[in-house]
Parts: structure tokens; sequence; C-alpha cells
């Protein structure tokens, strides 16, 4: 069996393919062929930079999959051979609140990824697949779907009518505008790409705003929103933009803390003069992950891919992430 493996510091050309052996299933065990694995920002950063996230080495990169079964170890009871599955970005959280030793089981971290053709984990770290998906549909799901669902609905408790602030049209952001729309919201998009807004637009996203051509783009939010502000954001710029988020964001509203992508200062005041909810998203639970799967399959939402790259190719995909240009999710396949 080959996997992708970390090796050292030096980045994606040294990411290296190696004979890896996994063994058989054991007692509670699944082991399943992955079809299609996505990169996330995150991905691309521990490829890059192991050692800045103190991550183990050798360690196979990617917390997402969607494979298919090929094994199952005593006592399994959800899944058997053939059955179609997603990894959990945590092998340990089943939907109890965060504790530091769920926080140490994150896939293509503390715990081996899946960029290997084949992978094994607990029945209780794997989800069913929604029917209606591709394999490379399917290998989007486990970080950037998952974090926008938490953000949004499990901790923001979204509702129909809402007006949500969506930031770049990355992967979660783009999961975001997605579930958004489905839930009813109303959508405001940002981006530095005039043609990735009209992307957006044709989306269903009812207000856009070029971040580059619009850098008090919170003032544009304010005036979209009659001054009041949008109900939430899906922050994932991190501390450069937070400011900017939280005054655009109204009275009472929630911002879901996401993304680590540019730095600056932050002054908190203002999320007490507007009784500002802030929440710390690390993607989900298995429970999140399964409600979002049933929102998806109601509405036959379908993630939205860039483009795909072969199993052989991984290094390829993970250096299209690093220029920037994407509009949703960029997937490694092995469908063969
Ligand atoms: N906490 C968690 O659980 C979690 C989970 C997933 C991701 N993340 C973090 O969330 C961030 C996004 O992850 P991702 O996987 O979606 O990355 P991605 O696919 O690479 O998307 C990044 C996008 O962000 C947009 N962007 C960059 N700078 C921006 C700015 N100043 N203002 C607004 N948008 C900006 C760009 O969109 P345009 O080209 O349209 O401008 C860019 O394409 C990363 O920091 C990642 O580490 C955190």
């Amino acid at each position: 069996m080959k996997a992708w493996r970390i090796e050292n510091d030096d980045g994606i050309d040294a990411l290296k393919l190696t004979d890896v052996d996994i063994g058989d299933p054991g007692p509670g065990e699944v082991r399943f062929r992955v079809k299609a694995s996505s990169i996330n920002r995150r991905d691309f950063n521990t490829v890059r930079a192991p050692s800045a996230r103190d991550t183990p080495l050798p360690r196979i990169p990617n917390s997402d999959a969607a494979g298919e079964v090929v094994a199952v170890g005593d006592g399994v009871r959800e899944f058997k051979p053939g059955d179609r599955v997603a990894s959990c970005f945590f092998k340990r959280w089943q939907g109890e609140r965060m504790r530091a030793s769920i926080m140490a089981s994150a896939l293509g971290g503390a715990e081996e990824g899946m960029l290997s053709e084949e992978a094994i984990l607990p029945e209780t770290a794997l989800v069913p697949l929604p029917e209606h998906l591709t394999w490379v549909e399917a290998g989007t799901l486990t970080c950037a779907g998952v974090t926008a669902w938490n953000a949004l609905v499990e901790q923001g408790g979204l509702k129909a009518g809402d007006t949500v602030l969506v930031m770049g049209t990355g992967g979660v952001s783009i999961f975001a505008l997605q579930l958004s729309k489905i839930m009813g919201a109303r959508v405001i998009a940002t981006s530095k790409s005039d043609e990735k807004l009209e992307r957006a637009r044709n989306m269903g996203a009812d207000e856009t705003i070029n971040y580059v051509d619009t850098p008090n783009w919170e003032k544009a939010v304010l005036d979209l929103t009659d001054g009041e502000g949008v109900d939430q954001i899906v922050e994932v710029g991190g501390a450069g933009t937070l400011q900017k988020s939280i005054d655009a964001v109204g009275f009472g509203g929630h911002i879901g803390l996401i993304g680590v992508l540019t730095q600056g200062e932050i002054n908190p005041l203002p999320l007490l003069g507007k009784s500002i909810r802030l929440t710390g998203i690390y993607v989900g639970s298995r429970e999140m992950f399964r409600n979002m799967n049933a929102a998806i399959s109601a509405n036959a939402l379908k993630p939205v891919i860039d483009r795909t790259f072969s199993f052989g190719d991984a290094r390829a995909a993970f250096n299209a992430m690093g220029e920037d240009q994407h509009f949703g999710k960029i997937v490694i396949v092995d469908e063969d």
C-alpha cells in the first residue's frame, strides 16, 4: 500500500510516496480504500512547515477522506465491506464538549492522515456518505464542510432570514455560502477577485464586495444591512480582519472564528458593547458531521470542486493551493 508522507521541513517537493503496511483492522476498526482526499489550508501549511505545527514525523498528511470499506474488525456494527464512508477530522470526538485528548486526535496532525491508498480508523471516526455525492465531492466534507456547518448552525444557530457574511471563496467559505442558502439565509460574500464574486452570485450570493477594491468592506456591509450589520460572520481571515468583522456584525450577532490567514491587533471592547458572540471553531464532532450530511442529503447540495489531481500527482495539488487562485475545493483522487 502506498502513502504520501511528510518526512522533513523541506516543503511540498519533499513529500514522499512510500510503501506503508497498515495491517488488518483490529476490534472496532474499519479498513477502507481511500478514493478522494481534499486539501485544506491547514494540510498545505502542515506539508510546508510541519515543525511549526509540532507535527510528528514521518506523517501522512490530510484529514479528509471519502472511501469504500474493504474489511471490518470484530465488533464493528455500523459498517460492512462496500459501504461508502468519510473520515471524521478528530479520531475521538463524538459530540461531547471539546477537551485536550480530543484535540490531540486530529487526522493528518497528531494522528496519521488520509493521503494513502487505504487507511484504518475506528468505526466511531467514520460517517456514511450522502448517497448523491461522487467520491470527489464526498472527499471535501471532513474539514471545510463540517467547519462551516459548526460555525453557522451548531454554534451560530442560523435561521431562515438571517444575513451571513462569508469571507473569500476558499473551501470553508464556499461551503458556508452553500449551507447558508439551503438554510434560507441571505448571503453577503467577499473576494479579492471580481470573477470569483460573479461565480459566488451565480451560486446564490445576494450581495458581493471586492475586499481589495473596497478595503473598508465593513462599511459596505453596514450599508447593505441598513446600518444594522449581519447576523453571522464566518471569519476565516483571523487577526487582520477580525476588527472589521466586529464592526460588520450586528448587535447580538455571532462571529465563528475559524481562520488564521492574516495578522493584526484586536480591541475587544466592541465585543462587549455590541453583545457579540465570538466562538472559537475547530472543525466539529462526528455528531455535527452527521447533522450536516442530513442537511446536504435533504437539499441535494453538491460541494464545489475547483480542480482534481491524481494520487500520484499529489505534490501538484498542494502547489495549486499555494497559487491561491482556487474557488472551492482542490481534491486528490484515487478512484481505480
Ligand atoms: N478552525 C478550523 O476548524 C478551521 C477549519 C478549516 C480551515 N480553517 C482556516 O480557515 C482559513 C481558510 O481555510 P480554507 O481551507 O477554506 O482555505 P482556502 O481554501 O485556501 O481559502 C482561502 C481563501 O481565503 C480568502 N482570503 C484570503 N485572505 C483574505 C482576506 N484578507 N479577507 C477575506 N478573504 C480572504 C481567499 O479568497 P479569495 O481568493 O476569494 O479572496 C482565499 O482563497 C485558513 O486560515 C484555515 O487554516 C480553520
